[in-house]
């Protein structure tokens, strides 16, 4: 019997709980009604006299042992779930951080800023809600100028008219108005077009305007620049310059940068020729100027437009413009690692 307490003891003496629930075991089966203990104690009557008081002392001291442990490990817990509450489990391994990307569109819009303002440019912004004169009259587009029905407008208010800006070229307007010559800034913006969503096209898409207005300025200048950009952009320096028409330049052209035919990508992607088209572009009519307040006899300037979206397409083989536009985190989270 005594050889029984004395393992007892040293049972308690190791007992050390993980959890609560194993406390409340402990304490059930040692100092519970059915417990241990009690077993113990019921026996006292059975041992013979000359040892009931060494008996009694080992199973005195075993209920002391099994009372103070089981405080013991109630306080322990306890702590460790004080601490629990305010760090947490310190040995576990840390959540990563979901670290969030740029949107392509942001992407592209921040290389050409980043291009452009290596060359002097700075950047500008207009409204995307605007007037008809910024957008088309001073523009050099009159009303009833066939070249409007070119931009399919999303009016907001007829008469006076108020509009979703069909291009970024609105800004140049307003920045000359504002500003003096020299003038080189880009303006990158979001413009909006009434046109069927389909998987090439949308109705709201990104455009960035340039602007370059000086003494001097002449189309050799403009050539040189979309040179440099094109070859900072997309590491191509053959470029072609088709003449083209638009309104507010005059000559005007489309320009195509040859972007080669090694991969079968090219070829899907320049349809078979090697040439892409990327912007239009010309020297600034003179009637635009005038209608900036600026004298066209003393200067001359150089305007072209991009669009953002078909850029972003291009780089990155997306297959559907909606993409841009849909915030599906499993398409964007691609971007984590792009320029
Ligand atoms: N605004 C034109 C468009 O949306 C693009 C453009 C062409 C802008 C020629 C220009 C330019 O500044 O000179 O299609």
């Amino acid at each position: 019997m005594i050889d029984d307490i004395k393992k007892h003891l040293e049972k308690v003496a190791q007992f050390e709980a993980a959890t609560a629930e194993e406390v409340e075991n402990f304490r059930i089966s040692y100092l519970g009604r059915k417990g241990i203990l009690n077993d113990f104690f019921t026996a006292f009557r059975e041992v013979p006299k000359d040892q009931k008081k060494q008996y009694g002392q080992q199973v005195n001291a075993l209920k002391q042992a099994a009372e103070e442990k089981w405080n013991e490990q109630k306080e322990k817990l306890a702590a460790s779930e004080e601490t629990a509450g305010v760090y947490g489990d310190l040995s576990r391994p840390g959540e990563p951080y979901h670290v969030g990307s740029r949107h392509p569109i942001s992407l592209v819009t921040n290389k050409i800023i980043d291009i452009f303002s290596r060359i002097g440019f700075n950047v500008s912004e207009g409204p995307e809600i605007e007037d008809d004169w910024h957008n088309f009259t001073a523009l050099n587009l009159p009303e009833y100028h066939p070249a409007r029905d070119m931009q399919d407008t999303f009016f907001v208010q007829k008469d006076p008219d108020v509009l979703l800006r069909t291009h970024t070229s609105s800004v140049q307007v307003r920045y000359m108005e504002n500003n003096k010559p020299p003038i080189r800034t880009i303006s990158p913006g979001r413009v909006y077009r009434n046109e069927a969503i389909s998987a090439r096209s949308h109705c709201f898409f990104h455009q960035v305007e340039g602007l370059y207005v000086d003494k001097g300025v002449s189309f050799a200048d403009l050539k040189q620049t979309l040179q440099f950009f094109t070859t900072e952009m997309f590491g191509k320096s053959k470029i072609r310059l088709r003449p083209s028409y638009f309104p507010f330049t005059e000559p005007s052209a489309e320009v195509d940068v040859y972007w080669g035919l090694e991969t079968e990508t090219d070829y899907k992607m320049t349809k078979g020729t090697g040439w892409l088209e990327i912007m239009g572009c010309g020297m600034v009519d003179p009637n635009v100027l005038k209608n900036c307040n600026i004298d066209p006899e003393e200067y001359s300037g150089f305007a072209f437009g991009m669009g953002i979206d078909r850029i972003a397409l291009l780089l990155h083989q997306i297959p559907d413009i909606r993409m841009l536009s849909e915030n599906d985190v499993r398409f964007l989270d691609q971007f984590k690692n792009a320029f």
